[in-house]
């Protein structure tokens, strides 16, 4: 057992195990940038989720580091330029947690529709307030998919099953792949102008990073209801609270931040806009799927194989 890889955030047992029959594995998932400095020089890998920053100062000090596995599907957090500049292999697992991201949509969508968390807080107060929290039905709406990848398709899937007419937005995908699901692919713009809800499911590139803002919001419907189940950034969030304080927006569900911890977010104070802390990969099933896919990756690199997902 000649490897040694570091584990610093929480991955599911099920990839650990995979990982102690080849290597000594540590897992330390409170360490700050300097410590990880500190430390990453004595391990051949390093495995991470969201919660470690893999800076270039991180990765200049791995010396020794061959792979960096993310048990999840964005590689923000991981310096991509500094790792391919020491010839390090970075791979994902993105197929792992797509169920789970997209059953987190549809539940922030059902949730916006009919006001659960605030009806379910306000009764825990010992109100009984049947008026305030009248909702709407899905049925009929149009749902706007912007990014219609892995997550965009399995949201468009269950949407479709809740007899939402489904439009979509993606520069990557084919028309044909669309209708196959029964959406139609739209320009951005257009996409915008017609839908009930918009639900957005890209990385956060330039590109994308605040596709919806106070310009692009001014051009949707009244009432319009936005998700974002994806990153951080790729709404601006003061334009967002703005038009949800406002009314233009009719409410918003969040499970991810420009900033997280979102300490200083404006949205947090508004009762129309419901939040979750970045739960959307939160699921037994979809931690161990991508512990396991990560493992795997991991210890094929370092016997000299290839990884799955770079
Ligand atoms: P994916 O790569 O399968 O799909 C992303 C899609 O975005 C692709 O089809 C791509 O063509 C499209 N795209 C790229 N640039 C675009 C642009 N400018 N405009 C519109 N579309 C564009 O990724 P996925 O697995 O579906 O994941 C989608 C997002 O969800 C990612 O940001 C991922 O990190 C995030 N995610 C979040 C959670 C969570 O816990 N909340 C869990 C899993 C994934
Ligand atoms: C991902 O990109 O896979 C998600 O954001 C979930 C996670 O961070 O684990």
């Amino acid at each position: 057992m000649s490897y040694r890889v570091l584990v610093s955030d929480p991955l599911a047992d099920e990839g650990l195990d995979i990982l102690r029959e080849f290597c000594n594995v540590d897992v330390r998932t409170d360490l700050s940038e300097d410590q990880l400095v500190e430390t990453i020089g004595e391990y051949d890998a390093l495995l991470v989720r969201s919660g470690t920053e893999v800076t270039a100062r991180v990765i200049d000090a791995g010396a020794k580091i061959r792979f960096i596995g993310r048990a999840g599907a964005g590689v923000d957090n991981i310096d991509m330029d500094a790792a391919t500049r020491r010839g390090i292999i970075v791979a994902n697992a993105p197929e792992g947690n797509t169920l789970a991201a997209t059953e987190h949509t549809m539940a922030m969508m059902l949730s916006l529709a009919r006001n659960i968390p605030q009806a379910n807080a306000s009764l825990k107060k010992k109100e009984w307030k049947r008026s305030k929290f009248m909702g709407v039905e899905l049925n009929d709406k149009t749902l706007g998919i912007v990014g219609f990848g892995r997550i965009g398709q399995e949201v468009a899937k269950r949407a479709r099953a809740l007899e939402m007419k489904c439009v979509a937005y993606d520069p990557f995908i084919s028309k044909e792949r669309a209708a196959q699901l029964g959406v139609e692919l739209l320009p951005l713009d257009e996409l915008f102008r017609v839908a009930d809800v918009i639900t957005v499911h890209t990385p956060l590139i330039k590109e994308t990073r605040h596709v919806i803002n106070a310009k692009s919001i001014a051009t949707m419907k009244d009432g319009v209801r936005i998700i974002n189940c994806a990153r951080g950034g790729i709404i601006d969030e003061a334009a967002l609270a703005d038009a949800v304080k406002s009314g233009k927006v009719a409410g918003a569900a969040l499970d991810v931040f420009e900033e997280e911890p979102p300490t200083a977010s404006p949205l947090l104070e508004i009762d129309r806009v419901i939040v979750t802390p970045h739960l959307g990969a939160s699921t037994v099933e979809a931690q161990k799927n991508v512990a396991i896919s990560v493992a795997r990756q991991c210890i094929s690199v370092l016997e000299g194989g290839a990884a799955k997902y770079v």
